[in-house]
């Protein structure tokens, strides 16, 4: 049973918040805040309930010590959201870090720097998880776009701080995930996009046998259509995923989930900010496809007209550049007009692609995690969350 923090005794106690602050930051400035404004309300439960919060989270993957990861930049956007002070502690173990979080005040939170300036973060070493748990008496994780990973803070810190609960974004990221995978209503739809065939295997397995229609798209479509001897020009394919891509329409077809792939495609000669973007059937040689043609947009939204549920998953074109990313777009607001429809939609490049459109508040859950939303949605169990169960 996984207890959220609303049941745990915060009042004067120092409670360890992993947090996912992992978020775009250029030249010092947070460009998308998304990820730090979903954890606020568990930071003010606990600091308003009397408890002193030590929050902690990586940020990038630095393989050591490095100026431009440091969490400075999510210290002061807090300061400025919680409208308190929010200290950086120097480091996230050590003397001095140690005793600015024995001496923080109840009600007040503090953020240490950067979980993966040590390797032993990412070691999930039993030394440095005792040493993040120094100090405090409970636990709580919000972190579900980290929630995939085995690392100290997410997973081995349990072992010395056993008063542990959810914090609730991770409550909500959960319960969303759940209720569109386990009840859902019918039909069923997926929609996966994104780069590689390779990334997806497992979530198509494992969706294949819950829904009712998958659509396809992003240039992973093109290892599908050229499994089934479509020409494809110089679209991204894995060659050695082919056989792989023939399996799993197979097993489409005996399960009877409808299984589409694009009709049509825009093309260019390169991803690139100044490629001449045309629409076409039949893929020429020396073209590559970057995005969804409009007659397959026609196509997915005819069977989203059908649906109760959605599942999202990866962009459908190079959305990086407007010339493709009308795909992605036009599928986004066909989901969103959708007036009782219920949409999941994965985060990281699709939350991304979708965050700015003026219909982006419409969905029913965007999810924070990206690599964490896929392995759930693989089925496999998420350590993170493993690590909360009591
Ligand atoms: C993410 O952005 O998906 C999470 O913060 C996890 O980051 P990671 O892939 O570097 O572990």
């Amino acid at each position: 049973m996984i207890i959220p923090v609303s049941q745990l005794p915060v009042a004067g106690k120092r409670v360890l918040v992993r947090c996912d602050f992992n978020v775009p930051i250029l030249q010092g400035e947070i460009t998308d805040p998304t990820r730090i404004d979903a954890s606020l309300e568990t930071i003010r439960w606990i600091t308003g309930h009397g408890g002193a919060a030590i929050l902690c989270s990586h940020l990038g993957r630095p393989k050591e010590r490095t100026p431009e990861l440091s969490l400075k930049p999510v210290a002061a956007y807090l300061t400025k959201v919680l409208g308190r002070k929010v200290a950086l502690a120097p480091d996230c173990i050590g003397e001095v870090t140690c005793r600015m979080a024995e001496t923080l005040p109840m009600g007040e939170a503090l953020l240490l720097e950067n979980l993966r300036f040590h390797p032993e973060e990412e070691a999930n070493a039993e030394d440095f998880a005792h040493e993040l748990a120094r100090g405090k008496s409970a636990y709580v994780n919000d972190a579900f776009g980290t929630a995939h990973r085995a690392h100290a803070s997410t997973a081995g810190v349990v072992a010395f701080l056993p008063e542990r609960a959810a914090g609730f974004l991770m409550m909500r990221e959960l319960e969303a995930l759940r209720a569109f995978t386990e009840n859902p209503e019918r039909p069923l739809i997926a929609i996966l996009g994104g780069a590689k065939v390779s990334d997806k295997i497992g979530v198509i397995r494992n969706l294949l046998t819950k829904v009712n229609t998958i659509l396809i798209g992003g240039a992973m479509a093109y290892t599908f259509l050229k499994a089934r001897g479509i020409a494809v020009g110089r679209s991204r394919v894995e060659d050695d995923k082919r056989e792989l891509a023939l399996q799993l329409m197979s097993e489409a077809a005996n399960r009877q989930v409808d299984f589409v792939l694009p009709i049509d495609h825009v093309v260019a000669a390169a991803p690139e900010a100044g490629a001449k973007a045309e629409t076409v059937v039949q893929i020429p040689t020396e073209l590559m496809a970057l995005d969804i043609g409009p007659r397959t947009v026609e196509e997915f939204r005819n069977r989203l007209a059908g649906a109760r549920t959605v599942i999202w998953n990866g962009p459908l074109g190079y959305f990086e550049l407007p010339q493709f990313a009308r795909g992605t777009l036009q599928v986004g607001e066909a989901i969103a007009n959708h007036e009782g429809l219920k949409s999941l939609i994965g985060g990281g490049d699709t939350a991304a692609a979708i965050a700015h459109a003026p219909w982006a508040g419409r969905f029913t859950h965007i999810s924070t995690g990206g690599g964490a939303t896929l392995e759930y949605l693989e089925g496999l169990v998420l350590p993170g969350v493993k690590a909360l169960e009591r």
